[in-house]
């Protein structure tokens, strides 16, 4: 299946701007924005969807094979890579009409762009929230290898060049990104929303996906759960994707972003990197912004 990740479209600069975002260069993305967006947000609405809407860099292919192996009721790997199913990178959206139920579809997309009817009829959406700290360097170490958005120097240029860049915010931003989910949360206007947090599921993995479980109606006996948490931790769903998964599926050359997928999008799976990545006095940067932007928010980070 050609899902025309060409590396030629990859080697893009600029993100592309959109609706105040910045994108990431995803071919679909940089041929018509609008178009992709629009297609999503009309998509067709199947009652047992699961659309996992998470920030870029907050574990969406971890929690991903975990909902696989949820909904297939046992610890086995999917062949299939997430990007297959990835709504804005696809080449052909249509090809999500001939998946099997229950689809488990992914984006990166902020809240507001959800599919219509997935939010209207109360579809269950799963997202994950990760301290912004690691997000920030998980991003900076992919944007690296990838090159997507051309070279990137040193951490701290990364960190406020695009991380914190307040005119072209990756997909909103993380703040504004995380406020409307939680507002969406709060007005119970968007979807049935199941949250994580990254931290608490790298700790608590068997709790965690026991409660992931029951928010999607599976029924699995606790050593069903222990051996997924097992499956899905960091080395083994690492191996897994670099001996598993048919990254081929997605028709790649080479040196396409296809394969450097399978080379590092599973970095370090750690709490805290970012105690190695920022100085004292970004640090105090971030912490001062963090304080003002989410002063009438209730998601409590952890930051440890
Ligand atoms: P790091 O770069 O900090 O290692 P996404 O899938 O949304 O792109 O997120 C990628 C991040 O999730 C990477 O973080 C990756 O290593 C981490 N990750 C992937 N699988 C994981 C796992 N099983 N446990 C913990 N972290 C995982």
């Amino acid at each position: 299946m050609d899902i025309n990740m060409d590396e030629s479209n990859f080697r893009q600069t600029q993100p592309v701007m959109f609706d105040g975002m910045a994108l990431p260069p995803f071919p679909p993305l940089l041929q018509d924005a609008k178009k992709r967006f629009e297609e999503i947000r009309n998509m067709e609405y199947r009652m047992d969807d699961i659309i996992l809407a998470i920030y870029p860099k907050s574990g969406t292919h971890w929690v991903w094979e975990i909902v696989c192996m949820l909904l297939k009721q046992k610890a086995e790997y999917s062949k299939e890579p997430k990007e297959l199913f990835f709504l804005e990178a696809m080449a052909d959206l249509s090809m999500v009409e001939s998946m099997e139920s229950p689809r488990a579809l992914n984006t990166h997309l902020p809240h507001r762009l959800l599919p219509k009817q997935h939010i209207e009829n109360g579809g269950k959406i799963v997202h994950v929230v990760r301290n912004p700290k690691d997000v920030c360097v998980s991003m900076y170490h992919h944007m690296k290898s990838s090159e997507e958005i051309g070279e990137i120097k040193d951490f701290e240029t990364f960190y406020h060049t695009v991380f914190m860049n307040p005119n072209a915010k990756l997909m909103d931003g993380w703040f504004k990104y995380e406020k409307d989910f939680e507002q969406a949360e709060k007005n119970n206007t968007g979807g049935t929303i199941f949250s994580v947090h990254y931290e608490s599921l790298k700790k608590n993995p068997i709790t965690e996906i026991s409660r992931l479980a029951e928010f999607l109606n599976i029924n699995l006996k606790d050593q069903d759960i222990a051996e997924i948490a097992d499956k899905c931790s960091f080395k083994k769903l690492k191996l897994a994707n670099d001996t598993i998964k048919d990254h081929s599926i997605l028709d790649i050359g080479e040196k396409s972003t296809g394969a450097k997928i399978k080379e590092f999008m599973f970095r370090k799976g750690e709490i805290g990197d970012w105690k190695n990545h920022f100085t004292v006095s970004m640090n105090e940067h971030f912490d001062a912004v963090f304080k003002e932007e989410m002063k009438d928010s209730n998601i409590r980070i952890q930051f440890e």
